[in-house]
């Protein structure tokens, strides 16, 4: 056979609308435009100290190599520090997988789960890589969308289990809602995954920046079986060290953990040397970082929603944590794609249209610029919008 087509995969599976916005922010920037940038994904912090330093103490050593391919020792001890601290779960080497980000690790989690025609269900607003992750997984994604506000119900998302059904994803607090599910959600949905006997996979990537004082619910406190649960976590939001590349996953299911370390073995083989010894320092350093990254954080929000107020005819939700707001701009333009392109063009205000997380009509604001970045850029954003004829409710 002579065919130089892309495979039928390939074609189906789309850029991430994220880190497009990024590239296109970056090219704005490099062309001398002052463009403001609120559609990153990562805190300005700079690294922690103790991670920056074990970089240079390995590079010294001048033994830059492969790595066990699951995860060094090391680093998987303080993963199972980081669980006990956090989760109050006691967990094993064995119950540990660490990946090239938690997006590797999710990715893992799918290709040991799906068979092809699997459905793999979670709420809308989503994390843009879940829909596009499933499908490379030869599964279905099933979205569940909220009949009002940004979250949907326990009962909601149980009317979508079926059959079919192999695992829910859920992400909390959540990017792009910045909205924490509560503990009677996270109990019923606990509950529902044992019941049902599918997995449950948390993705738990922003669960400790979180606002006013509040703390997430933990799954471990609701489950009894174990085996179907599964947290996926990370150095990248709360170190602010996403150029590194290390997340992991924890369950105490030790042959999905198995299957999922055969995944990456066959694909990337192992982890950055470097990168796996500079997280397993940043988590077993200094803390003191992640509490000064959540109040900046809790400062920034509060004055983009203090300058969100500024703009009419738009539906704020408060978010309780991560680095993200969600606002319904849809009186302006229901297609936010159009609207964050115009956007772009007219204010030099980078922002990620919510037609990418599976809610159209609302725009990505992220938070985690500097707080002149953010007073600057929504004033401009008002601005472009003073131009624009409302339509109609
Ligand atoms: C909800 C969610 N999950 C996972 C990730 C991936 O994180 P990592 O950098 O660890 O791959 C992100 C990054 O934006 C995210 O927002």
């Amino acid at each position: 056979m002579s065919d130089l087509t892309l495979s039928s995969r390939a074609q189906s599976i789309g850029d991430s609308p994220t880190l497009k916005i990024n590239a296109l922010a970056r090219a704005l920037k490099k062309e001398g435009k002052p463009l403001i940038h609120l559609g990153g994904g990562e805190p300005v912090f700079p690294a922690p100290e103790a991670a920056v330093k074990a970089i240079v103490a390995k590079a010294e050593t001048r033994k830059i190599k492969y790595t066990p391919s699951s995860g060094t020792p090391e680093l998987k001890e303080a993963v199972v520090k980081y669980t006990l601290d956090n989760y109050g779960k006691k967990v094993g080497p064995e119950n540990i997988i660490i990946s090239a980000g938690a997006k590797q690790a999710l990715y893992n989690f799918l290709l040991s789960v799906v068979n092809p025609g699997d459905e793999v269900v979670f709420p809308a607003p989503y994390w843009v890589s879940y829909p596009e992750m499933v499908k490379m997984a030869g599964g279905t994604p099933v979205i569940v969308r909220p009949s009002k506000g940004l979250q949907i119900t326990a009962s909601e998302l149980a009317a979508a289990v079926t059959d079919k059904t192999k695992a829910i994803l859920l992400n909390s607090p959540n990017n792009p809602s910045g909205l924490i599910f509560d503990a009677p959600f996270i109990e019923a949905v606990v509950k529902l995954a044992e019941e049902k006997n599918i997995f449950l996979l948390m993705d738990d990537i922003y669960h400790k920046l979180v606002f006013d004082g509040k703390i997430c619910p933990n799954p471990y406190d609701y489950s009894v079986k174990g085996q179907n649960l599964v947290i996926a976590n990370g150095v990248s939001k709360l170190y602010g060290l996403t150029g590194l590349r290390i997340g992991w996953a924890v369950s105490e299911n030790r042959s999905l953990i198995s299957a999922m370390g055969r995944m990456q073995a066959q694909s990337t083989s192992c982890n950055c040397d470097l990168s796996e010894a500079a997280a397993a320092a940043a988590l077993l350093g200094d803390q003191a970082c992640i509490g000064d990254l959540r109040s900046l954080l809790e400062e920034n929000r509060n004055v983009l929603l203090r300058e969100l107020e500024q703009i009419p005819h738009i539906t704020v939700h408060k978010p309780q944590g991560t680095f993200y707001s969600f606002a319904d701009f849809s009186r302006y333009n229901p297609d936010s794609q159009a609207l964050a392109q115009y956007l772009l063009e007219k204010a030099l205000v980078a922002v990620v249209p919510g037609k990418a997380f599976g809610m159209d009509g609302h725009l990505r604001i992220s938070f985690c610029a500097s707080q002149d970045s953010i007073v600057e850029g929504v004033r401009r954003i008002k601005r472009a919008l003073e131009n624009l004829s409302l339509k109609e409710d």
